[in-house]
């Protein structure tokens, strides 16, 4: 399915058709539909959700999407082993810190779905509260499958090969440095044009990712609405024996389709899946001393009921200039009660000399301290700050969460885990000398 472009804008209510005429004029469910089409909706909030709030689409499409058989257990692959339960539980939450080396890319051929690996999660599918965490290594594409996710929408985070997204609403184009977010239930299909391919998959269980308040800062900065781009209709007319794979309750189910579901010729509203290219982001720091907390690096929140606190934000570190004074420039030693899952997706990240490759990932629970390796803080703090910084060459990420982030037990038993990791701050020397 070839991609027929985007319209710009985040959250807006857009409407497109790939052959002139599908929508319909001044009503949403005609008694006939253009060219012989369903309406159908989908909604992504509910009914009464606040204007502000409320997401929900129209699609036009060949068959509504009822028509599939019955949805029976999916045995995963290996790669995805205990993958995808609700169940977090099953292996003990350690305050240690953990980290992990790349995701190995599979030596034989593994789609997208079968290459995604349930790292972390919290809260309950259920429930619509928390968050899933994956990552994907994946070598082949989605052939006659296609897949999504009741529980949550998907944020996706590639760290090596681009993507090609074929959705029900369009066709997104992705690169690393680059997220897509597909929302909840809505069908897609993965191909990789580069080959081997991998990267982070953030599920969000709980209300749908938006763009931060900016308060003092203004009207303008961090992630700017327009740079998200929402792909214009394209479908596929297909018939054959296919697969849709589901992921409800926590768990990944299978049925038969004998038609593309990517069908939908023309859809208005809402409710849509999106990109955005993470080098637009407009990075804000100091410029005088200290440096702001990460929260000045936020892209999307999934907020709670409670102000401020977020079921899931998804920050950045980006190439930006450290010109602080008097200051230690790196980023600090710190506990926060909120819980940090971070990646890599390009270069090198400031707070470390060495071990954390992208691809590779960490996670800081609640009050677990953390900071700068001993390498890095021996240099900082040395540093000739006459002189600005400038870290050029990076792309870093973490979902923050409120919840603690409980590792599955794959990821614990994991092979690329580094048992070794705490060992980045044994060589921190005591300083301290009284007067
Ligand atoms: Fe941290």
């Amino acid at each position: 399915m070839k991609s027929n472009g985007y319209q710009s804008g985040f959250g807006n209510t857009f409407a497109t058709e790939a052959i002139p005429g599908t929508l319909p004029v001044g009503r949403n469910s005609p008694q006939r539909v253009a060219h012989g089409l369903y309406a159908e909706q989908l909604t992504g909030t509910a009914f009464t959700a606040p204007r502000g709030e409320n997401r929900r689409s129209w699609l036009y499409r060949i068959r509504p999407a009822a028509m599939h058989g019955a949805f029976e257990p999916y045995a995963a692959s290996l790669a995805s082993g205990p993958a995808f339960h609700d169940d977090f539980g099953d292996a003990p939450v350690s305050p240690d810190q953990l980290r992990w080396s790349p995701l190995p890319i599979p030596d034989t051929p593994v789609d997208f779905i079968d290459g995604l690996f349930t790292m972390a999660g919290n809260g309950g599918t259920d429930a619509h509260a928390g968050v899933g965490i994956h990552l994907y290594a994946a070598n082949a594409d989605m052939q006659g499958r296609y897949f999504y996710s009741a529980d949550g929408e998907l944020l996706i985070v590639p760290q090596q090969g681009r993507l090609h997204i074929a959705t029900e609403l369009g066709v997104i184009e992705l690169e690393p440095q680059d997220i897509a977010v597909i929302p909840r239930g809505v069908r897609f299909r993965v191909a990789l044009p580069d080959g081997p391919s991998r990267g982070y998959v953030c599920e969000n269980f709980g209300a749908l990712l938006r763009l931060p308040d900016l308060g003092p800062i203004g009207s303008n900065g961090l992630a700017n609405p327009r740079d998200f781009l929402t792909p214009n209709a394209a479908y596929e007319d297909l018939d054959g024996e296919f697969e849709l794979v589901a992921k409800f309750g926590g768990r990944l189910w299978r049925a038969s389709i004998d038609h593309s579901p990517l069908d939908v010729v023309g859809w208005h509203g809402n409710y849509a899946p999106y990109k955005y290219d993470l080098r637009r982001f407009n990075t804000i720091g100091s410029v005088s001393f200290d440096h702001p907390d990460p929260s000045i690096f936020l892209v999307l929140t999934s907020p709670t009921d409670a102000p401020g606190v977020g079921n899931l934000d998804f920050a950045i570190f980006p190439p930006r200039w450290l010109v602080a004074q008097d200051t230690f420039r790196p980023p600090w030693f710190h506990r926060n009660v909120a819980s940090e899952f971070m990646g890599l997706v390009h270069g090198a990240y400031d707070a470390k000399a060495d071990g954390f490759a992208p691809g590779a990932c960490s996670l800081h629970n609640c009050m677990t301290g953390h900071g700068p390796d001993a390498a890095t803080f021996e240099k900082a703090s040395k540093a000739d700050l006459s002189k600005p910084d400038v870290i050029g060459d990076t792309m870093a990420f973490m979902f923050e969460t409120r919840s603690v982030i409980r590792p599955t037990r794959q990821a614990m038993e994991a092979g690329h885990r580094q048992r070794d990791y705490q060992e980045c701050w044994a060589g921190l020397r005591k300083h301290f000398v009284a007067p």
